[in-house]
C-alpha cells in the first residue's frame, strides 16, 4: 500500500503533521534520528490517531539506511521536515547546518529519484525573505537570508528548483512557515526544545511556569503599534493541515512551487504576552531590553496564494495558540523527558 514518508516526524511540526496525515486517511512511515526530539512523541501520535505506523531511527544522510526504507515501503510522496533550526547555533556552527540541512536533502533526493518517487513537500521558512524590503510577504518577494540557517533554506529551495527544471517528473511544494506556535488541543504533543529556548512562545510558557524569571522584550522602538516586533504566529495544527492540503494539490503543480503558510495577521510581542495572560490567567513579567541583532520590525505572510491554490486557510487565533500551548506546557513541564526517565 502506498504511504507518505515523513522525515523529522518526531519533531514539533512533524509530529502534528503525522497525526493530521493519519487522521485524513494516509498511511505514514516516519524517519528521525531524534537529535532534537523524543520517540515518545511518536507513541503519543499513535495513541491520538488510534492507529499505528512504522518508524525508523536513522539519519537522512545515511544513504543505505534510507534506501532500505524505500525498498521496504511503497512511498508515493515525502514530507521533509528533518533539519536543524536554531538561528544562533547556525551562526556559531555553520558547517553543521550546511552538512545536515543540505546533505540530508541531497541524499533524500537521490534516493527518491532512484525509487521513482518524485513528489516532495519541503519545509521552508519566512526567514528566506529579504526582511527589510517589506513587511507583508508574497511568494514572489525577493529572497535573502541573514544567517546560515536561513541560507540553508534558500539553497535548498534553489536545489529543488534546479532539479525540477532538469526533470519534469518532479513535483515539489515548498511551504514557507511563518511563526509556528501552540500545540495539539489534547496537550499530548507539543514543542519540546532541547536546551535553552530562544523563540518567544516557549520563553513565555517557561516564564509562566516559573522556570524563567521574565521575558526580555527585544526593543520597543520599532515602527509598530506599540514599538515591539510584530510576527505572524500560526497554530501548529493549522500548519499540519497545510501539509495535508499540499499533498492533495501536488499532482497539479509544475516543477517546484512555493506557498506561504501564515495567518496574514500580525501580533506584537506585547500583544502575545497580554493575550497569553488573559487566556491562561498566568502572570508573565517582562522587561524591555536592547533590540536583538538581526530582528526586523514586522514579518507577516500574505497567505492569498495558499488560500486560493491549496484551498487552505489558518482558522485558529492567538487565543487558541496560547490556550493549547499552555495546556501542553502545564501537562508536560519537562517535555517528553520525564516519561522517558520513568520507563
Ligand atoms: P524540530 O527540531 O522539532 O524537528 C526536526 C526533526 O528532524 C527533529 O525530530 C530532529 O530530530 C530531526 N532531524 C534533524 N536532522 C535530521 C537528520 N539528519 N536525519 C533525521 N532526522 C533529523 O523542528 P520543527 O520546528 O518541527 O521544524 C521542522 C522543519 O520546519 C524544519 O525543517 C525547520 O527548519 C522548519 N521550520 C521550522 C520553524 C519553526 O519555527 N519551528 C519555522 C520555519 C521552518
Ligand atoms: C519573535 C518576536 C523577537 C524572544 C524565528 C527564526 C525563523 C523561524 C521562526 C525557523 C521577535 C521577540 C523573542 C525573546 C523577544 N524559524 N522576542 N524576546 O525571530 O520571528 O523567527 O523563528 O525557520 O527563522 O528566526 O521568532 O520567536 O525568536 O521572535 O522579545 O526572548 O519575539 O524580537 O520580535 P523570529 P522569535
Amino acid at each position: 500500500m502506498a504511504c507518505i514518508l515523513v522525515t523529522g516526524g518526531a519533531g514539533f511540526i512533524g509530529s502534528h503533521t503525522t497525526l493530521a496525515l493519519l487522521e485524513s486517511g494516509h498511511d505514514v512511515v516516519v524517519v528521525d534520528n531524534f537529535t532534537n526530539s523524543n520517540p515518545e512523541a511518536l507513541q503519543r501520535v499513535k495513541r491520538l490517531a488510534g492507529r499505528g505506523f512504522l518508524h525508523y531511527q536513522l539519519d537522512v544522510r545515511d544513504h543505505s539506511a534510507l534506501d532500505a526504507v524505500f525498498r521496504q515501503h511503497n512511498i508515493s510522496a515525502v514530507i521533509h521536515f528533518a533539519a536543524l533550526k536554531a538561528v544562533g547555533e547556525s551562526v556559531a556552527r555553520p558547517l553543521e547546518y550546511y552538512l545536515n540541512n543540505l546533505g540530508a536533502l541531497m541524499v533524500l533526493l537521490g534516493v527518491m529519484g532512484a525509487h521513482d518517487c518524485f513528489r516532495l513537500v519541503f519545509s521552508s521558512s519566512a526567514t528566506v525573505y529579504r526582511m527589510a524590503a517589506e513587511s507583508s510577504f508574497r511568494e514572489d518577494a525577493p529572497l535573502e537570508a541573514v544567517n546560515p540557517y536561513g541560507r540553508t533554506k534558500i539553497f535548498a529551495e534553489k536545489i529543488l528548483c534546479d532539479l525540477s527544471a532538469s526533470d519534469a517528473n518532479w513535483k515539489v511544494i515548498i511551504l514557507r512557515y511563518f511563526n509556528p506556535v501552540g500545540a495539539h488541543p489534547s496537550g499530548m504533543i507539543g514543542e519540546a526544545p532541547q536546551g535553552t529556548a530562544n523563540n518567544l512562545f516557549p520563553i513565555i510558557t517557561q516564564v509562566a511556569m516559573g522556570a524563567l524569571p521574565e521575558v526580555r522584550v527585544y526593543g520597543n522602538d520599532y515602527p509598530t503599534h506599540d514599538g515591539t516586533g510584530v510576527r505572524d504566529y500560526i497554530h501548529v495544527c493549522d500548519l499540519a493541515q497545510g501539509h495535508v492540503a499540499a499533498l492533495s494539490l501536488i499532482e497539479q503543480v509544475n516543477g517546484a512551487e512555493a506557498f506561504n503558510l501564515g495567518t496574514g495577521r500580525g501580533h506584537s510581542v506585547l500583544d502575545v504576552i497580554r493575550i497569553f495572560e488573559l487566556t491562561t490567567g498566568r502572570r508573565v513579567p517582562c522587561r524591555i531590553v536592547e533590540r536583538r541583532p538581526g530582528d526586523v520590525a514586522i514579518s507577516v505572510a500574505n497567505p492569498a496564494k495558499a488560500i486560493e491554490r491549496l484551498g487552505w486557510k489558518a482558522g485558529l487565533d492567538l487565543t487558541a495558540m496560547c490556550r493549547d500551548g499552555w495546556r501542553w506546557q502545564e501537562q508536560n513541564p519537562y517535555g517528553y523527558a520525564l516519561i522517558e526517565s520513568t520507563i
